[in-house]
Order: structure tokens, then sequence, then C-alpha cells
């Protein structure tokens, strides 16, 4: 029964964290959708997410600059990045690049 039990915690923590990736063409874009199953966030987060520093996590285990990086390379590259996300609902990162045709 015990050996049930972690296996089917196991598995349910699998289904639970999931990370979605998928890219398309769509006119003259190219498309990179990357969807979590983690928390989600705010409204507040989401208006702050891309300022350099912002971080909700504690002190000492977050830079806050993972998605400023990302914002300022994606900008680079002539591209836009969009958050699609509610608290407890995971969030969707929605990439667009133009394409090269
Ligand atoms: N996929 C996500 N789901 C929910 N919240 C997110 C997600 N990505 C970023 N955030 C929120 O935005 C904040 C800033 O993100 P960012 O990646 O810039 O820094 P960080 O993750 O806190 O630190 P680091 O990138 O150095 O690990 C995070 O602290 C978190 O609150
Ligand atoms: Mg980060």
């Amino acid at each position: 029964m015990d050996e049930n039990a972690g296996k089917a915690e196991k598995e349910g923590r699998k289904a639970e964290k999931t990370l979605r990736i998928r890219t398309y063409a769509q006119e003259k874009q190219v498309v990179v959708e990357v969807s979590d199953t983690g928390l989600g966030m705010t409204e507040e987060v989401k208006r702050k997410i891309f300022e350099p520093f912002f971080t909700t996590k504690e002190t000492g285990k977050g830079t806050g600059l993972g998605t400023s990086i990302s914002f300022g390379i994606i900008k680079d590259y002539g591209g836009t990045i969009e958050i699609e996300s509610e608290f407890g609902r995971g969030a969707t990162f929605v990439i667009r690049f133009p394409a090269i045709i």
C-alpha cells in the first residue's frame, strides 16, 4: 500500500507540474508559447515582472533578472512578449518574432 501511495504521489506531482512549449508560424511571425502549471501571478506581479531586480522570491534566492533579460533579448530581435496568467492558474508566455521570409 505504501508503495502505491508513493507512486501515486509521484505520478500526481508529475501530472501537476507540466511545461508546454508550442511553436508555430502565424502570418509573418514566429510564435513561441510557453505554458506552465505553476502558481500563476497576480495583476501586480504581471505589471512589474519585466522590471530589473523585481522578484517575489526570498532574499538570496532570485535576482529578479530572468524576465528582464529575456525581455531585452526579445526586443533586440524585434519581438514582443505577452503574459496570460491568473493567480493559481499557471502562466503562459507568448513570444512573437518577425519571421524571415
Ligand atoms: N512562470 C512564472 N509563473 C509565476 N510567476 C512568475 C513566473 N515567472 C516569473 N514570475 C514572477 O516574476 C518575478 C520576476 O521573475 P524573474 O524571472 O525576473 O526573477 P526571479 O525568477 O524572481 O529570479 P531569477 O530569474 O534570478 O531566478 C518572479 O519572482 C515571480 O514572482
Ligand atoms: Mg526567473
